[in-house]
């Protein structure tokens, strides 16, 4: 059997996309991945942190989490990402992270890398598709193999489940509206199994 690497990478505010990078770590190592959970560095003045108490108290609980590096990126195989929805599009610290990937892409060390992308937004048509979109052109310059779950699942059918990755709306506090963690685990497992097959297929 191939063994692969996975690395679940999020950003989080206010602790929505840590949770929904939980639940998929769970999903791949049900897959017999190895995985790592990373987060990207907050690039946010302090000063904002402090203004939210929400964003302050996610700062915190997150601290222990390590920072992705580009050497995380090498070493996976797959990658998850999960990462809210800023008007629509990918939060900067998101985007100031992949614009640091251009010597990986430039020496090929991003192409074949399976991967595929969750996300939050606060209102029910607020750009969740749209987000993960714009994450998944990136994705396509690197020469990543998009795993999106379509609708490979009766799960998909349910709470969250979105054929581009899953997606979930939070309340004003922040609380999740839908159960998406089945969808998150499927769709985790997914991502790993394909990598699999491509790992397997490279390596022959
Ligand atoms: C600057 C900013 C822009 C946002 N834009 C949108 C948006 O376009 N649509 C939407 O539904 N929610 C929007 N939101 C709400 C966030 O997507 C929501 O707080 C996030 O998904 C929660 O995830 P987290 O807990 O992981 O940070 C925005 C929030 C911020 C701070």
């Amino acid at each position: 059997m191939t063994n692969i690497n996975l690395a679940v990478i999020y950003y989080s505010s206010t602790g929505t996309n840590y949770q929904l990078a939980q639940w998929a770590e769970a999903g791949a190592k049900e897959a017999g991945a190895e995985v790592k959970v990373l987060r990207v560095p907050e690039t946010a003045p302090q000063a904002a942190i402090d203004s939210n108490p929400a964003w302050k108290a996610h700062a915190i609980e997150a601290a222990c989490i390590p920072e992705v590096t580009l050497a995380d990126l090498e070493w996976a195989d797959a990658i998850i990402f999960s990462i809210p929805t800023r008007f629509g599009n990918v939060p900067g610290q998101v985007k100031q992270f992949l614009d640091t990937t251009g010597g990986l892409w430039f020496h090929g060390k991003l192409a074949n890398k399976v991967v595929s992308a969750m996300t939050s937004a606060q209102n029910p048509h607020g750009g969740q598709e749209q987000t993960i979109l714009s994450l998944y052109t990136t994705m396509h310059h690197w020469g990543a193999i998009v795993a999106s779950p379509g609708y490979t699942d009766p799960v998909i059918f349910g709470a969250g489940g979105n054929p581009y990755g899953t997606s979930v709306t939070v309340d004003q506090d922040g609380k999740m509206k839908e159960d998406v963690k089945e969808a998150v685990k499927h769709q985790a497992r997914r991502t790993a199994e394909v990598a699999k097959w491509v790992k397997a297929g490279l390596t022959q």
